[in-house]
């Protein structure tokens, strides 16, 4: 029934929601619905229900990530909102940021660009997917904290190999040392439940088109209230108020965007909702821990997933080293089961990645370890 709700075409078999998911049959309708309304009639007057749309919208991701309205803006993905906090603290020489090597470009070579420009110093923790428990990569990033630490930018959840980093116990320890915590959550909003008050983060970035299976090109950026005096604007332009009273707002003066794709998020949050994040992160699991206990009988298989259950959630990285060209393999997939995943063809996290949601199914699973037997 859930399957159906997606227009995944049959025979498909997509196994990439690590990239981009498919959004489901509401919210396309919604946006559709909202981008026909815009279209038909683009006067003021019938573009003035937006406001209230879009702040209904607000609420809702507000609730969805258990923080208030005026600690959400909205972006056009996890790079924009990420690197709107890259660009917006007042970083200067002396001071530190601490990095992880695997997080993705818009949170690793954003910073590195920066530190360029003004001058501070970048600290980064090398690879950490065979680490043996979660406390142990909490000590390892807190051990890299110096005095002149000032910013730690995590990935709650990384594509290159699926490591779960314990953001709520590294939060805890970089607060006490008053050090600004933005987490990435492309691989987290809409695959575990994710609550920002309890994770204590300062920042935290999302794709709408990632997990959450919303519209394409829309994303949540939030900001905790205390410290949103800290972040200048990277853009300012209509709508831009610097008297602090619109909260998180004020990083989203754009100019004109896609008011409907907006409005189509609030579908997106409401179908999660409807099915409940705590169902949805257990039937990932279920996935994700069959295909690597079936992956794992396979000798020709090497798993790049740490299979500690505390350390991973949707993303398995399994590489075939007798497998010469992965490229064509992943193609011969595609074209002969028509199964969709990401490859990295060399260096040292070598593998497909294979990333269900919850419209896949155990047998899919069990038909990708059969191809994987046949390699
Ligand atoms: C961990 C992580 N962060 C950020 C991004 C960037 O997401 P987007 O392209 O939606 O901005 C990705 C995309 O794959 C990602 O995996």
């Amino acid at each position: 029934m859930l399957r159906k709700q997606f227009p995944l075409r049959d025979g498909l078999v997509y196994l990439n929601a690590a990239n981009v998911c498919p959004a489901s049959l509401p919210v396309l309708d919604r946006h559709q619905h909202f981008l026909r309304d815009f279209e038909a009639d683009p006067s003021f007057q019938n573009r003035a229900k937006f406001g209230p749309l879009r702040e209904r919208v607000r609420v809702r991701a507000a609730q969805f990530f258990g923080v208030t309205a005026d600690e959400i803006a909205f972006t056009r993905n996890t790079s924009e909102a990420t690197n709107t906090i890259v660009h917006g603290l007042n970083l200067k020489a002396g001071d530190e940021v601490m990095l992880i090597e695997d997080n993705h470009p818009s949170n690793l070579d954003s910073w590195k660009n920066q530190a360029k420009r003004l001058g501070f110093s970048l600290n980064i923790l090398p690879m950490t997917q065979l680490i043996d428990s979660a406390e142990q990569l909490a000590a390892k990033v807190e051990a890299g904290f110096t005095p002149k630490t000032k910013v730690v930018s995590l990935t709650h959840v990384t594509s290159s190999t699926g490591v779960l980093y314990p953001v709520a116990e590294i939060c805890r320890r970089a607060r006490e040392k008053g050090i600004w915590c933005h987490v990435d959550g492309a691989q987290s909003g809409g695959m575990l439940p994710v609550d920002l008050r309890r994770i204590g983060c300062d920042s935290y970035a999302t794709s709408s088109h990632k997990w959450l299976m919303g519209p394409l090109e829309a994303g949540v950026l939030y900001v905790a209230s205390y410290r949103q005096k800290e972040v200048w604007p990277s853009i300012v332009s209509v709508g831009y108020s610097e008297d602090g009273k619109g909260g998180a707002r004020f990083l989203e003066a754009y100019g004109q965007r896609d008011d409907a794709r907006l409005v189509a998020l609030d579908a997106t949050f409401e179908f999660l909702t409807m099915i409940g994040m705590a169902s949805v992160e257990a039937r990932i699991r279920q996935l994700t821990t069959h295909l690597m206990n079936e992956l794992a009988k396979n000798p020709k298989v090497q798993l790049r997933t740490n299979r500690k259950e505390e350390l991973y959630c949707g993303v398995v990285k399994a590489d075939l080293p007798s497998v010469a060209d992965l490229r064509a393999f992943d193609a011969k997939l595609y074209s002969d089961h028509g199964m969709a995943f990401s490859v990295t063809p060399s260096g040292p996290i070598r593998g497909i990645r294979i990333s269900p949601h919850v419209y896949n199914s155990i047998e899919q699973m069990n038909a990708v370890a059969e191809a994987f037997r046949k390699a």
